[in-house]
């Protein structure tokens, strides 16, 4: 029996399935773990099962111990941990791409609706007890239609978005480091452009990239100036791709048409001048909040930990 340590609330199916080969100690408060409490509970783990809100560096992995094998997040992203620390300690990492994909992809293409069409406006005015009716002019927004979206980063949640986007009659291009199966962009008529291009065609731009140090502030100041002012940003990747302060004197000045964010740069602080504005939608980080997706990604998670603490190759490691 190994000790397992799951540094914040996870779906029973996943617990279960620790429970049954190993000692698992799950932080159950409903607030996240408290740094000194995660230091000291990961003590002797030979396993660690993370949320992205918690940060996996040296100094926890000097707290856990050498016995440490294994590192599963519960999530896609991994920029919370430092990989080369943890394969320098002969440590594996593993993630949970693929069982998120369509959940995010939805949530992306929410934003891509709310925004265009004014829909949290909208909302916040019923809300607020205004006064409304019908009006040829009222709340007009953007159609997608014949429109162009720019995927940047098109691995699985980057097609799958396109592929909504197709179905909205949208055209694709989109930004990657390596070319996608070809029967795949053929079947989506997507066209691999550079950033630039993409940029100045584009009249959704939705990011889909990994964080790290190249994608750190990939759209600020120049690249909202590239865009056509009549275009919007959707981010459900990661907040600091994206410089939020360029972002909101782009909305403000009319540089960009609008916003949609599920992701923030000082997660969970929002920049203060993005409340003020109406042409942004904000949502809080629900890319894969469904009770279908996080279950997938926290079984996953088990079954990487399970599979590393057998002596086996994990489903999916982290570089490999
Ligand atoms: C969520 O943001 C994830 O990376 O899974
Ligand atoms: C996630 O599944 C991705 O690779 O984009």
């Amino acid at each position: 029996m190994s000790r397992v340590v799951v540094t914040g609330r996870v779906p029973e199916a996943a617990l279960e399935k620790l429970r049954a080969e190993h000692e698992v100690d799950a932080w159950t408060g409903t607030e996240s773990i408290g740094r000194e409490e995660l230091l000291a509970r990961v003590a002797g783990a030979d396993a660690i099962v993370s949320l992205l809100t918690e940060r996996i560096d040296d100094e926890l992995l000097d707290a856990a111990g050498p016995q440490l094998k294994v590192v599963s997040n519960v999530a896609v992203g991994y920029d919370n941990i430092d990989v080369p620390a943890c394969t320098g300690r002969g440590i594996t990492a593993t993630n949970t791409p693929g069982v998120l994909t369509e959940a995010t992809a939805d949530i992306a293409f929410g934003l891509i609706l709310m925004a265009t069409r004014r829909l949290g406006e909208g909302e916040r005015l019923i809300r607020a007890g205004q006064s409304w009716k019908w009006g040829m002019f009222f709340l007009l927004g953007s159609s997608l239609q014949g429109k162009t979206l720019g995927v940047v980063g098109m691995g699985g949640i980057g097609q799958a978005t396109a592929r909504r986007a197709k179905a909205f009659g949208m055209e694709i291009v989109y930004q990657s480091r390596s070319e996608i199966d070809p029967a795949i962009a053929a079947e989506l008529g997507a066209r691999r452009v550079e950033l630039d291009e993409l940029l100045a065609v584009s009249d959704v731009v939705s990011l889909h990239c990994p964080y790290g140090p190249n994608t750190h502030h990939l759209i600020g100041p120049e690249e909202l100036a590239a865009m056509k002012d009549t275009a919007y940003l959707v981010n459900t990747a990661r907040g600091p791709i994206v410089d939020e302060a360029a972002l909101a004197t782009a909305l403000r000045t009319g540089v960009i048409a609008g916003a949609g964010l599920d992701v923030f740069e000082k997660e969970p602080q929002v920049y203060p001048e993005l409340l003020e504005l109406e042409n942004v939608v904000l949502v809080p980080h629900l890319g894969s909040a469904t009770v279908e997706t996080r279950t997938a990604m926290a079984v996953l998670a088990a079954d990487n930990t399970l599979a590393v603490l057998r002596g086996e190759q994990p489903p999916r490691p982290i570089g490999q």
